[in-house]
């Protein structure tokens, strides 16, 4: 910069600034609508990062850059005021926005609202929990008018663990917020005769894990929006490849970004999309008209708890692959279901894409493999139901457990969502917090076995579920392990052998 410059800018002051944001601003809001035309595949793999702002601003770089910077600089006292008062583009400091970020909130909100034309935005999190934490606390606020009033939120019983946790220890028991739980979330009645005026949102996972849970997301918007209530749903184990909540009706969308969306398990990630303008009976015109940016602005500036730049762009390059990915799991999901369904020693196979489900016809109202019809191999609306499903054992928690102690392939961890198949037993991991009486709400048996179906030979993964549930019939699994890793690394086991021949 010259100082005959310095001297101009010097006399416009912050307005120098102001000004050029407007144009900036205009320009990249046109660029997101020209994204908005594209195609899912197109949003996934681009997302907002234009060939543009490579060149300009990224040396080239193709792939969206990693900003690990804390804070960015400001070139005079005029561009600091104006960017800390949220006049200017700015991410100012990493706790409240950074450019790695931004890419991964904008793919998100421009998948969450495809196909819909609405309006969306995004706030990306440090972990699905964080998440569901930052969407819900801005309507769990005392009304002035009524201060002693005992708060409540309407939510489905059927939720992660996690969730289940949050909601009934930390807002209900320490906070007396109370959560009413719907354990027949099909039962639309039972929704309603749940809220009243002291209601703040409805909250519903779909489908649930483990258990796969559905509901008519419509009807239940229709029914939130008559009250004057947000409807909230953590769309986790679908993913915007095969459902986007938004388009029918919801006001709030929650992701655990950690996994489909991250398959490959580095890092863990959350988002909060939301569309413009939500209904909601807080007196807040702010938070109403773009909930995701007030989140971004004030109460996540101030808790802390969003995402950083490494692990949003393992995110984003996970992202653009969700649909074909969404694709083949499912598919591979619904062989191995079938083949569970018809095992001697499986009591029950949950999974939304069979046909005996019964909440099989509601889902398959709403859950489509995005851009099927655009898609030569199909020409159609393909449904598809996603790789989480689970399965009882025909059998005692012993056994269930001697099954699960067989897997040779399919790994045994508290995680879905991953390109390599993975299990948990949810009554002693991911849902053993909440006690049997949760757990009988949920519906998640000892017997049960959460299988997530990755992208392996569907047939590979039959043959080791096949050889683990032959356990029941007194054949053992043996696994046996080598002394020396193949990077050359002695195992544990030699080391102690060793030191015990000394
Ligand atoms: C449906 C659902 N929502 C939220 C979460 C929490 O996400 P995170 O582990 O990223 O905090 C999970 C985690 O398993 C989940 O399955």
């Amino acid at each position: 910069m010259n100082q005959t410059n310095s001297k101009a800018e010097a006399c416009l002051g912050s307005n120098y600034y102001k000004d050029a944001a407007k144009r900036a601003m205009q320009w990249h809001a046109d660029y997101r609508k020209e994204m908005m035309k594209c195609r899912f595949d197109t949003i996934a793999v681009h997302g907002i990062y234009s060939m543009q702002e490579a060149l300009d601003f990224n040396q080239g770089s193709i792939i969206e850059p990693t900003y690990l910077s804390s804070s960015q600089a400001y070139r005079d006292s005029d561009e600091l005021e104006a960017a800390l008062g949220y006049q200017i583009p700015t991410w100012c400091y990493s706790r409240i926005a950074n450019p790695t970020m931004y890419y991964l909130e904008g793919v998100l909100a421009l998948m969450e609202g495809y196909g819909s034309g609405i309006e969306t935005s995004c706030i990306a999190t440090s972990s699905g929990m964080a998440a569901i934490q930052s969407a819900v606390d801005p309507f769990l606020v005392i009304d002035p008018k009524n201060p002693n009033a005992p708060l409540n939120f309407v939510a489905t019983a059927q939720v992660y663990g996690g969730t289940y946790q949050q909601f009934s220890m930390r807002k209900n028991l320490e906070r007396q917020v109370e959560w009413r739980k719907v354990v027949n979330s099909t039962n639309l009645e039972e929704w309603e005769a749940l809220i009243d005026e002291n209601t703040r949102f409805l909250y519903g996972e779909l489908p649930s894990n483990p258990g796969l849970g559905f509901f008519d997301l419509k009807a239940v918007a229709d029914l939130a929006h008559k009250y004057n209530l947000p409807l909230i749903i953590d769309s986790t184990v679908a993913t915007p490849a095969l459902l986007r909540p938004i388009e029918h009706g919801a006001d709030i969308v929650v992701q655990s970004v950690t996994k489909s969306l991250n398959t490959s398990g580095f890092g863990i990630a959350g988002a909060v999309i939301s569309r413009k303008n939500i209904i909601s009976s807080i007196d807040n015109p702010e938070m109403k008209a773009d909930f995701a940016a007030y989140l971004k602005m004030l109460p996540n500036r101030d808790n802390g708890p969003n995402i950083s730049p490494m692990n949003a762009v393992l995110a984003i390059n996970d992202i653009r692959t969700i649909r074909m990915r969404m694709d083949a799991t499912s598919r591979n999901t619904q062989k191995i279901a079938e083949f569970l369904g018809n095992h001697k020693h499986v009591e029950k196979v949950d999974y939304l894409g069979l046909k005996s489900h019964p909440l099989h016809q509601l889902a398959s109202g709403y859950m489509y493999l995005v851009d099927s019809e655009k898609d030569e191999c199909y020409n159609e609306k393909i449904n598809r139901f996603g790789h989480l499903m689970s399965f009882q054992v025909k059998g005692t928690p012993q056994q269930t457990r001697d099954v699960f102690d067989g897997f040779t392939r399919i790994w045994r961890a508290t995680d879905l969502g991953r390109i390599k198949s993975v299990a948990t037993i949810p009554a002693i991991s991911t849902h053993s917090q909440q006690g049997e009486e949760g757990r009988k709400l949920a519906n998640i048996p000892q017997t049960l076995i959460r299988l997530c179906v990755g992208a392996e030979h569907p047939d590979d993964v039959i043959k080791d579920l096949d050889q683990a549930l032959s356990t029941l019939d007194g054949t053992k699994v043996y696994v046996t392990s080598p002394e020396y890793s193949a990077g050359g690394a002695s195992s544990a086991t030699l080391r102690k052998n060793e030191q015990e021949n000394k």
